[in-house]
């Protein structure tokens, strides 16, 4: 199927490129060798992100001797000497563009790739203005419109297959196939029923890959070529994929994946790569709101709004005290917005009341790693799923909520590692599972101690690893020894002999990975179930290398950074405890005021206090809690009897419309910072864009 696992490293060899000598990989193909050099070798079939394949022969170049070979996917041979340039190369690749050209129609002029399209440039390259071929184009197969983002036009496709390959490679999808011979091959989508209704998930890899425009996004089509790129993150998951963002006048026209960026590698789903027209809609915020006398809301300056935010912060800070304030900061917003939002709450408002919405998803997580590992995150890179040979998922759907993990795992499966999943519902990585668990929701702490009870009475574990690296062991061993899978059985829903070749998969694994999602921690005693998973992989050994560990998949794009840069209650920057006196020490000599030393107010505390009315005034930046929080009843109720709210957001959302003041802030594609993804990568936001009418970013305001 394509699907490759990565390639041990290789030696060098040495190779002569048109005269100059250059050493690369011994696993190095011809193409590579010549890019080493510094010649341009023209492709049209072969990705840096794809398997070679060799359909073009637009890559030509001589050995010496005289032998013609296609680069791309010829290896180098030590010692050999290759001619990248001269007259016969170009006139062999001016015949084979000359016939691709006989059976594309000529219409650069009108078509939406016109001045970025590979067949185009290499045309120009060698010399090519027309054909002499007649062509023999009797054939005009009909645009398949259907799907909203991805159009194909099979009557420019050349053939090369590089959608097909990049939908197996890339994204593991495997929605596109030839169907056809000579002038009548053509890409089809699932059984040839349209790209809408096959199961496609509009990643836009194929059209990213696709070298003219018979797969085109209709960006460019609409708003012509983008005059400007701006590379940035991505502001949807936490994967923190790299992202081109192509604007044209002051707006967005199209968004790909960055080539190198490290987390996605030239990959990006649908949200990242699509979900941007929100940035021009007509509802988002574009001006300060105050709330009137008759509960509607006027236009006001920003002189207005901050006035009046700063004079009901000063009153209730001076007539109730720094506690009856509190701050939610965003896991949305940059890591420089977040270290201000919590230094605006403990310098100004001198209360350590500050929290992020990690409090409702992986804080279990951290807690736990914290204090098992010793510090709160995961143990791996992304990349790591590519080197271990079991990879066990509870409580996660990362090809939904994570796409391009998701398709890194899903490749990683069908290459042969080892799958385990823990979820309730059949999801996609279940039905491609060697075992599913589908334990009764509220089960994990039940499963995952059978799990490591069966590791530990059939001698599955480590016991040197244990021994140099793990406390209290024995305690767990005797703690554990009654929680049998039979035990777990009834509990779960899960039959005993399922948990027993879970455990005994997992056991017998040389490099296993365990990834967990909101499915363990936002369930109760997330974080015993976090210790679990944690103890299941020390226990077995599965730690300090690369592909073995154990790590939460984050689900917001900076909910990681967000923590690190202290917006919690008991914590500043770097985890650093607000109660310890040399932490605030250091805070009073950099800041220039002694800090509050008592922990402030988590959110649920924090709703708790607004009820019983102690808490009597909140500034909420870019979270939406009377939506997305659990008891929704109950936050609203919350935020109802507060005295003063002030809320900083991009539409009127549920939580805005509870608000005084509503303030307009940016887009991620609108602002400059840096985000921390899931797998603690620090990665710079950008500016693409301008916030719309008198939105600031975050930070600014
Ligand atoms: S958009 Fe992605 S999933 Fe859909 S056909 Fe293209 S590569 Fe495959
Ligand atoms: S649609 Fe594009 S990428 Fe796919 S085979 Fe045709 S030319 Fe190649
Ligand atoms: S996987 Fe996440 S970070 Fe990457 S493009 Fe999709 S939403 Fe954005
Ligand atoms: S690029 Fe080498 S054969 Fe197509």
């Amino acid at each position: 199927m394509g699907v490759a696992r990565k390639a041990p490293a290789a030696s060098e060899v040495s190779v002569r490129i048109d005269g100059a000598d250059v050493s690369i990989a011994a696993n190095g193909t011809v193409l590579d060798a010549a890019r080493a050099a510094g010649r341009r070798v023209p492709t049209l079939c072969h990705s840096e992100r794809l398997e070679p394949h060799g359909a073009c022969r637009t890559c030509l170049v001589e050995e010496s001797g005289g032998k013609l070979v296609a680069a791309c996917h010829t290896p180098v041979a030590d010692g050999q000497s290759y001619t990248t340039r001269s007259a016969r190369l170009t006139r062999l690749r001016r015949n084979t563009v000359e016939l691709i050209v006989s059976d594309h129609p000529l219409e650069c002029l009108t078509c939406s790739a016109n001045g970025r399209c590979d067949l185009q440039t290499l045309a120009q390259e060698v010399g090519l203005r027309e054909s002499r071929y007649e062509s023999p184009r009797v054939h005009t197969p009909p645009r398949d419109d259907s799907h909203p983002f991805i159009k194909l036009d099979m009557e420019k496709c050349i053939g090369c297959g590089k959608c097909v390959r990049a939908c197996d490679e890339t994204q593991a999808s495997f929605v596109l196939g030839m169907a056809g011979r000579g002038y009548d091959a053509k890409v089809i989508a699932g059984a040839d029923t349209g790209l809408e209704e096959a199961d496609c998930a509009s990643c836009g890899q194929c059209v990213l890959e696709c070298p003219v425009a018979a797969m085109e996004e209709p960006g460019t089509r609409l708003h012509g070529t983008p005059d400007a790129t701006v590379t940035t993150t991505c502001g949807y998951c936490a994967v923190g994929c790299a992202l081109d963002v192509h604007t044209k006048d002051g707006a967005v026209v199209v968004i790909e994946p960055n080539a190198d960026g490290s987390a996605n590698r030239g990959h990006a789903c649908v949200k990242g790569r699509f979900a941007h027209q929100y940035t021009r809609s007509g509802d988002r915020l574009r001006s300060p709101l105050v709330r009137q006398a008759d509960d509607t809301f006027r236009a006001a300056s920003w002189d207005e709004a901050l006035g009046l935010i700063a004079a009901e912060f000063a009153r209730v800070r001076d007539t109730h005290g720094p506690m009856a304030f509190g701050a939610i900061s965003s896991s949305r917003c940059t890591n420089e917005e977040n270290f201000l939002m919590q230094k605006f709450a403990r310098v100004v408002m001198r209360t350590n009341t500050v929290d992020n919405c990690s409090r409702v998803c992986h804080s279990p997580s951290a807690y736990a790693l914290r204090n098992a590992l010793g510090t709160g995150a995961g143990t791996n890179s992304f990349q790591c799923v590519e080197t271990s040979d079991l990879l066990m998922i509870v409580g996660a759907n990362p090809t939904e909520a994570h796409p391009v993990f998701g398709a890194r795992i899903r490749r990683a499966a069908l290459a042969g590692a080892k799958l385990i999943v823990l979820d309730p519902r059949n999801i996609e990585l279940a039905r491609l599972a060697d075992v599913h668990l589908p334990l009764r929701p509220g089960s994990n702490v039940a499963v995952i101690n059978a799990m490591q009870h069966v590791l530990i009475h059939e001698a599955l574990v480590d016991a040197e690893f244990i021994a140099a690296h793990a406390e209290a062991y024995d305690a767990l061993r005797a703690e554990l020894a009654e929680y049998t899978p039979e035990w777990a059985a009834p509990i779960s829903g899960v039959d005993p002999d399922a948990i027993r070749e879970a455990a005994r998969m997992y056991g017998g694994a040389s490099c296993a990975q365990i990834l967990w999602g909101l499915g363990v921690t936002e369930a109760g005693h997330g974080s015993n179930a976090a210790f679990g998973l944690i103890n299941m992989a020390v226990m077995t050994g599965n730690m300090g290398r690369e592909g073995a560990g154990a790590s939460p998949i984050r689900g917001q794009n900076n909910v990681q950074g967000a923590s690190d840069v202290g917006a919690l209650p008991h914590v500043v920057s770097d985890y650093r405890p607000i109660g310890d006196a040399a932490t605030r020490a250091a805070h009073r000599e950099a800041w220039g005021v002694d800090l509050p030393a008592a922990d402030g107010l988590r959110i649920p505390d924090m709703l708790d206090a607004a009820h019983s009315r102690r808490l009597k005034a909140m500034y909420i930046m870019a979270e939406d809690i009377a939506q997305s929080d659990p008891h929704v009843a109950h936050v609203i109720g919350a935020l109802e009897r507060l005295e003063f709210l002030a809320v900083q957001e991009i539409f009127m959302t549920p939580t805005a419309e509870l608000a005084d003041v509503v303030l307009p802030g940016a887009a991620f594609l609108e602002k400059d910072g840096s985000f921390v993804n899931s797998d603690r990568r620090i990665q710079r936001v950008r500016r693409a864009v301008d916030p719309p009418g008198e939105a600031l970013a975050d930070g600014d305001i």
